[in-house]
């Protein structure tokens, strides 16, 4: 039998909820035993194997038995030295990561459209970000990966970078020539660490691109919660490479961690390695088919249009659907919601549909979905205006003030039509997808300001930039010269 084929953290919660055991030990529920009266008896299964670190069970931050089997497993299949289980999502793991190969005043080089826990990672090291300029995709009206220019550039102009720290795919399933980065980064010894939270499902192979991990990066983080039928905050991290110390990852994973981590999202993250681990071909040509199928119905509404993938190669189980009528993303997004269809994402132009990695024969709705969506938007007329071209000016950019001179600065509230040239004291992140337009301590341009304002009029929702609704922004203005000199002491 293949090894692939156990699930053994599973199988032993199994095992333990069989004993009929008191429970004398934490949770307070007591497996269940101590409910809510309101609850409705939904908790009742899953605190059964809500339990903790008994004889038997293993510990996460110490593993010997179960989890180190389920976590081997897991390296195992994604062909990797370690790989760890994370029950604080992908956030948990770009700050492992992030801060175990950096310190104070190190350069790290990062893709800018990066989600928060990145730059929140970064922070936290006290290092010194060179933030890369992704790529625009014209069609898509959203930003891709970074080129193999702009990264020659940084490395030529920060040869003592520490790590660069990428985004692929992009939170739409758009990739990049990775393989190309990845190659000139080590030309140059520097690690290459990927938040890869979109693409756990990745080393199938074809009809989805090339893992990181296959494309030779030297960590990967990964939202099995995701793609994978793992549970919210489930989460892999893995080693590829000795350019990586093990021992520290592993020290920063139980100081972010906690100390008592959730057996039932374990137990979600091994079974979501065996789905993985035996899905087959088969499943693999019935999934496309059904994907084909679903995104050629919808193409038959006039006022959207499903987006193809340059070169269409991309993830295969996003769909999104651009809207060819009057209404933006966001309001295309809300009339999905008024006939029961959750989406994941909305943006100005575009909203974007998580698919399911369906096995053969398992049934989704998709079909019931397409004739609900149908439905919904059949009298809408199509409208189509091509709209301003975006571009990337390829820039490569630091924080003009940076993280420990924050302190130093007094604030202002300014109107946002009149902030261009200021220092942003505020991290404004439009979400989802969670990526920062503008980050505490970057100069805010023209360029920024207007994309804000372009985001605000199409009805965009966001995380931070506490005075928006007033159409105002918090700038650095003062700073104390007592404070500055007092650093640098
Ligand atoms: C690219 C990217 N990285 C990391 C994260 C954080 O992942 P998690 O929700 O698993 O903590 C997200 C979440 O949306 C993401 O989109």
């Amino acid at each position: 039998m293949s090894k692939q084929n156990r699930i053994p953290l599973y199988e032993a919660l199994i095992d333990h909820r069989r004993k009929s055991s008191i429970s004398f030990h934490v949770p307070g529920h007591k497996s269940g035993a101590i409910s809510h009266q309101q609850s409705e008896n939904i908790f009742e299964d899953i605190l059964r194997i809500d339990v903790t670190e008994l004889t038997g069970l293993d510990d996460l931050h110490s593993p010997e038995g179960v989890i180190r089997e389920a976590q081997e497993l897991l390296a195992a299949l994604y062909q990797v030295k370690n790989s760890f289980f994370l029950v604080n999502g992908s956030t948990v793991g770009n700050l492992a990561m992030i801060l175990s190969v950096c310190e104070k005043d190190d350069v790290i080089l990062v893709q800018r459209n990066c989600h928060k826990s990145v730059l929140n990672a970064i922070k936290l090291a006290k290092a010194h970000p060179i933030f890369l300029e992704p790529d625009y995709n014209q069609e898509w009206k959203t930003a891709t990966g970074v080129s193999k220019e702009i990264v020659e550039s940084a490395i030529s102009l920060y040869p003592e970078a520490k790590a660069i720290v990428l985004t692929y795919p992009n939170y739409y399933g758009m990739v990049y020539d990775l393989k190309s980065v990845i190659h000139l980064a080590h030309l140059h010894n520097i690690p290459v660490l990927v938040d890869e939270a979109h693409g756990p499902h990745f080393i199938l192979g074809e009809p989805f691109p090339a893992s990181a991990i296959q494309l030779g990066a030297d960590m990967v983080v990964h939202s099995a919660h995701k793609t994978l039928p793992a549970m919210t905050m489930g989460s892999y991290l893995h080693i590829n490479s000795n350019r990586i110390n093990t021992n520290k990852v592993k020290d920063y994973l139980q100081v972010l961690q906690s100390s008592s981590p959730s057996y039932v999202i374990m137990a979600s993250l091994d079974l979501a390695r065996h789905y993985l681990a035996r899905y087959q071909q088969s499943d693999i040509e019935y999934l496309n088919n059904e994907i084909t199928l679903f995104k050629k119905e919808l193409n038959k509404i006039q006022s959207i249009k499903v987006l193809e993938y340059p070169d269409s190669y991309g993830d295969t189980l996003k769909v999104t659907i651009q809207s060819r009528s009057k209404l933006s993303g966001f309001e295309l997004q809300k009339r999905l919601e008024e006939i029961g269809i959750y989406t994941e994402l909305a943006d100005p132009y575009n909203v974007l549909l998580i698919l399911p990695l369906l096995k053969q024969n398992q049934d989704f709705l998709l079909f019931e979905a397409c004739s609900r969506i149908r439905e919904i938007l059949v009298d809408i007329p199509y409208h189509f205006k091509e709209e301003e071209v975006l571009t990337s000016s390829g820039n490569i950019s630091e924080l003009a003030i940076p993280y420990d001179k924050w302190s130093c600065y007094e604030q202002e509230i300014k109107d946002i039509s009149t902030a261009a040239g200021f220092i942003c004291a505020e991290t404004i992140i439009p979400y989802p997808p969670g990526i920062p337009l503008l980050l505490t301590g970057e100069l805010i341009t023209e360029e920024k300001v207007s994309q804000l304002e372009h985001l605000k009029n199409t009805g965009a929702r966001f995380q931070g930039g506490s005075c928006l609704d007033k159409n105002q922004i918090n700038i650095f203005s003062k700073a104390d010269s007592r404070k500055i000199r007092n650093l640098k002491q």
